[in-house]
Parts: structure tokens; sequence; C-alpha cells
């Protein structure tokens, strides 16, 4: 059965493109058939973070009924498969936002996770997002605003009745006035699944066009990602020992080693 997880978070910049991607790309190195799809329609990421050419389906042609959203799907060369939004300004002209639950929900029984890229705000685009979902992720940051505005999306996947399964604290760094991981828990009333420290390969592998799970194997932003995919399906993951750091390599993460 396919399961639709949305990564969602209210505040923009937490790293809900880059869970998505990562998360992806995760499930795809543990053998899952896996659809990222950008449903973040008015400043689209995805295709810019994995360096998907200009193509000649979106969502937004989907949206705008032009086209069925099987013929926006694109094979990534990861093995991952991707439906790119479109970047131009004019494709944001009558589109029909409410149609994107419809659409994603044709993909159900194609592939094993479909990971929704959720818009920030919790306006209509990123509400359109959450109603497709089965399960959703709130991506945060360890401080105030964004964990303020994380708690706002949860009320509203209360209020929508969708299950939030679980909090990514994303770009935790020892060395900022991070909140307390347990704070935040008690804040949000939902377990921490996952962090994932700021970590310099991140940046890298943007520049590289492709997740961080695929450009720096061994960065601590990537055994986190395969942890948390491991950890939502329940998969026994030892890190291997080509990907095992130790202290040293511990350290040289935090250089983007
Ligand atoms: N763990 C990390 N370490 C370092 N940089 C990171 C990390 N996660 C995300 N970033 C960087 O932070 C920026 C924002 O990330 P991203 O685009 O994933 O956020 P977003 O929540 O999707 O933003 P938006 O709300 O605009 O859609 C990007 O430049 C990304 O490379
Ligand atoms: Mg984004």
């Amino acid at each position: 059965m396919t399961r639709v997880i949305v990564c969602a978070g209210g505040k923009g910049g937490t790293g809900k493109t880059t869970t998505s991607i990562n998360l992806g790309a995760a499930l795809n190195y543990f053998g899952k058939r896996v659809t990222i799809i950008d449903a973040n329609l008015t400043t689209p990421n995805v295709g810019l973070h994995l360096g998907v050419p200009i193509v000649p389906v979106t969502l937004h042609d989907v949206l705008k009924g032009r086209s069925d959203i099987s013929e926006a799907v694109y094979l990534h060369k990861s093995g991952t498969r991707v439906v790119p939004a479109s970047i131009a300004l004019n494709d944001l002209k009558r589109l029909d936002i409410t149609k994107l639950d419809k659409a994603i929900k044709k993909l159900v029984g194609s592939c094993d996770v479909i990971v929704v890229d959720a818009a920030a705000g919790l306006g209509k685009e990123a509400l359109s997002a959450l109603k497709a979902a089965d399960e959703v992720l709130i991506v945060t940051n360890p401080e105030i605003p964004a964990v303020t505005d994380a708690l706002k999306t949860i009320k509203l996947c209360e209020e929508i009745k969708k299950p939030v399964i679980g909090v990514i604290i994303n770009k935790t760094n020892v060395l900022n006035a991070d909140m307390a991981l347990k704070d935040i828990e008690l804040i949000l009333e939902h377990p921490i699944i996952g962090v994932i420290p700021e970590d310099r390969s991140v940046k890298f592998a943007l520049v590289q066009k492709d997740a961080v799970v695929h450009t720096h194997p061994k960065s601590i932003a990537s055994i986190q990602y395969k942890k948390l995919a491991a950890e939502l399906f329940n998969i026994d993951y030892n890190e291997s020992f080509s990907e095992k750091r130790g202290f040293f390599g511990t350290i040289k993460g935090w250089f983007g080693k």
C-alpha cells in the first residue's frame, strides 16, 4: 500500500524540501519505490534541488486540467521518481489547487511511498498538500519562531484530521542557542523522530543538484536521513562499515566532508 507522507511546518526555510528529497532518496536506498511531489506551487524547489531539467509536463499542467499526473512523473537518475512544479510565473494563472489531493491519489498504487513537499505558511497552498496526506511530518528548527509555526501546523492537522507522525528538528547546531529537544517535544506534544544537524554537506549537495544522501553518504545529515527513513518503515538499519564515521569522521562531518 502506498503511503502519502507530507513534509510541512509552517515557517519558511526550515528544510521541508531538503527533508522531502533526502527522505525520498533514503527510502529509495532501502529499496522502496518513491515518488517526490513538489506541492510548493508558487515557489517550487524540488526540481532545482535535484537538477531536473525543464520538463514538458509539470504539476501545474495537471492542476490546470491539461494533463494527467502520470504524464508529469519523471525518473531522476537516482531511481527516485519526481513530479516537478513549473518555475514559470505565468503558470500560476488559472491554477486549481483544490485538484491536488485527487491528482496525488491517482498515483497511489504506483509506488510504495509518495513524499509531498508542502509550501511554507498555512494558506491554501500548504493546506491543499496537507489534505492529500495519509501522514504528516513536521519539519522545524530549534528556535521559537519555527516551533511556534510548527505548533500552528499541528493544530491545523488536528482540525482537518490528518495524523502527525512525528517532528523533524533540522539544522541543529551545538554552537547556536538551540532550544532543548525535550522543550520542543513538550510544546509540540509529538515525538521528535529525526534530528538533522546543520551540515555543510547539504549546501554542497544543493550545488551538485542531488540529495545529500547521494552526494555525501557519510555525512551526518545523510546518516540521520537514513535513520529517519528506516524508523518510518521499520527497517533494520545498521550503518554499514563504509558509512561508519567514528570520532574523526564526525568532526570532519561538521566541515562538510
Ligand atoms: N541540515 C541542513 N544543514 C545545512 N543547511 C540546510 C540543512 N537543511 C536545509 N538547509 C539549507 O537551508 C535552506 C532552506 O532549506 P529548504 O529549501 O529545504 O527549506 P524549505 O523549508 O523547503 O524552504 P521553503 O519554505 O522556502 O520551501 C537551503 O539553502 C538548504 O540547503
Ligand atoms: Mg521548500
